[in-house]
């Protein structure tokens, strides 16, 4: 028998006194409000100084601080500190702005903590279901299909590839692995495509130059004579395609390449198709541009973002999987810790795959909560008009590069991406690269506008994505205005 146990001194994370942390709480709901509500007044960036940074290096904490001091040091070296994304005038890479209803929802489900990667019969599981079949029926996709929420497009590209590559192998490679007797596998995508493909390739040991890049046309399209010369070649030296990766959006020009005639040759070529839509599929709601992914929908696997486009917090995607056997058959792992799907009853007993069926996780959390709210909160509908609402911007940025003399427009703008330059009075000078570079870091330093830049042609160019709801079309006449000072 044990004796003497002091019970008194058991521990806990909750605190002692919860009206203070409820106070805490609020104060710092107040200054989330605060933040983002004047966000359009504060600069987009600001560099974080050393010294703030060498206030971050400490030794590990090994006993407690007080909540109201740690809040503090939160406040002072960390909150004034973030990347400027959710700013109006964030036009870098393709990085989303984030909403109010976002930030609320990530309280809610962290209050929750589910973990979705199984257990049945619990909220957050048909949360997720639910929001995956809105985006079945949003994307064209067969009720039947499966999908699951990701960590962003890169996940859902490697998940896409993954079900793809054991689908297509003429055995089982999921259990021999990749073999090296075996007609090498190879896949196809052009020399654009996002480099999440290219590591999805390797980390799938087929190794990068299985990925054959194939020349984009004028446009920044996939050539799609040279693809179907590459894969007669392969075929022809031996190697086994097995898939063509298609761009809805390409991250340095918005370029979507020709959907239908790629799944075309994917039937001809009896080849797996796979759309990284990573931002470009959101256009299937955008009325007068949906047209330009049609073919979106023939696809075998769909992987696009939310945190982007659909403006939702980080992080989070989804991949969509036309026949739900292969996608389920390419993950699915069962041991007998982990045993479900008996029928019945308990968080064990539901008669469906879990979520952690269709992916690598098996811990996830609940990513559903704030699709799910921002969803409802807004409708569909207004996603379309704020989606068309980025490109008809874009377009009116186009508007003022032509008119103004300094500066030059590159290519067409294509979605909501557009790519151009400063010139000044001579396009031959020999320094404009450099300069374009120092005008990006300039807006940014100053915290005016964050852009990013990439090259095209050979040629350092300034580089808008727009997926930002709070940008207004003055904000893209202080953009020219600053550029020419
Ligand atoms: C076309 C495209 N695919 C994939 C990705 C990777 O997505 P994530 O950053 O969500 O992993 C990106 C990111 O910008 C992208 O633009």
């Amino acid at each position: 028998m044990i004796q003497n146990d002091d019970y008194t001194i058991e521990e806990t994370l909750d605190p002692r006194d919860w009206d203070s942390m409820r106070t805490l709480g609020h104060k710092m709901m107040d200054d989330v409000i605060d933040y983002i509500s004047t966000v359009r007044e504060k600069p987009v960036w600001k560099h974080m100084p050393e010294a703030v940074k060498k206030q971050i290096r400490q030794s590990i904490p090994m006993e407690p601080e007080p909540s109201e001091n740690i809040y503090n040091e939160f406040l002072e070296n960390i909150f004034p500190y973030p990347s400027g994304n959710i700013h109006p005038r964030f036009w870098g890479w393709v990085i989303g702005t984030g909403s109010p209803m976002g930030v609320l929802s990530e309280l809610l489900s962290a209050a929750m903590n589910s973990n979705t990667g199984g257990l049945d019969h619990h909220s957050a599981i048909h949360v997720e279901k639910q929001v995956i079949e809105w985006f079945k029926e949003i994307m064209g996709f067969p009720s039947t299909s499966s999908g699951l929420l990701t960590s962003g497009c890169s996940a859902s590209n490697l998940i896409g590839l993954t079900t793809a590559r054991n689908t297509m192998a003429s055995y089982n490679l999921r259990k021999k692995g990749i073999q090296p007797g075996k007609s090498k596998m190879t896949l196809y995508a052009s020399e654009e495509i996002h480099s999440s493909n290219p590591k999805a390739a390797e980390l799938l040991g087929l190794g990068s130059d299985a990925l054959r890049t194939i020349p984009v046309n004028g446009a920044y399209q996939i050539d799609l004579e040279a693809l179907e010369a590459a894969i007669s070649r392969d075929r022809r030296d031996g190697f086994t395609p097995f898939c063509i990766i298609g761009a809805a959006g390409t991250t340095n020009t918005g370029a979507v390449d020709d959907l239908n005639s790629m799944a075309d040759i994917c039937e001809k070529e009896n080849l797996w198709f796979h759309v990284d839509g990573a931002f470009g599929a959101w256009a299937v709601i955008a009325p007068e541009v949906k047209h330009l992914v049609k073919g979106i929908e023939r696809a075998d696997s769909l992987a696009f973002d939310l945190h982007k486009w659909m403006y939702m917090p980080y992080e989070v995607g989804c991949i969509l999987v036309r026949e739900e056997e292969n996608h389920r058959n390419s993950f699915s792992l069962t041991p007998a810790y982990l045993v479900h799907g008996t029928g019945g009853q308990g968080m064990t007993g539901g008669d469906l795959p879990w979520f952690s069926d269709y992916g690598f996780q098996l811990s996830r959390g609940f990513k559903a909560l704030k699709v799910w709210m921002s969803l409802k909160e807004h409708g569909i509908h207004k996603y379309g008009r704020l989606i068309q609402q980025n490109i008809d911007q874009v377009n009116y940025l186009v508007k003022l590069i032509k008119c103004t003399p300094e500066l030059e427009l590159t290519i067409p703008a294509s979605l909501n991406i557009v790519c151009f330059r400063y010139i000044g009075s001579d396009p031959e000078n020999t320094k404009l690269d450099a300069l374009n570079k120092r005008i990006e870091i300039e807006l940014q330093e100053r915290g005016i506008a964050v852009l990013s830049v990439t090259l095209l042609n050979n040629k350092t160019v300034l580089r808008v994505a727009n997926t930002n709801h709070r940008t207004k079309r003055e904000d893209f006449d202080i953009l020219v205005k600053e550029i020419l000072k």
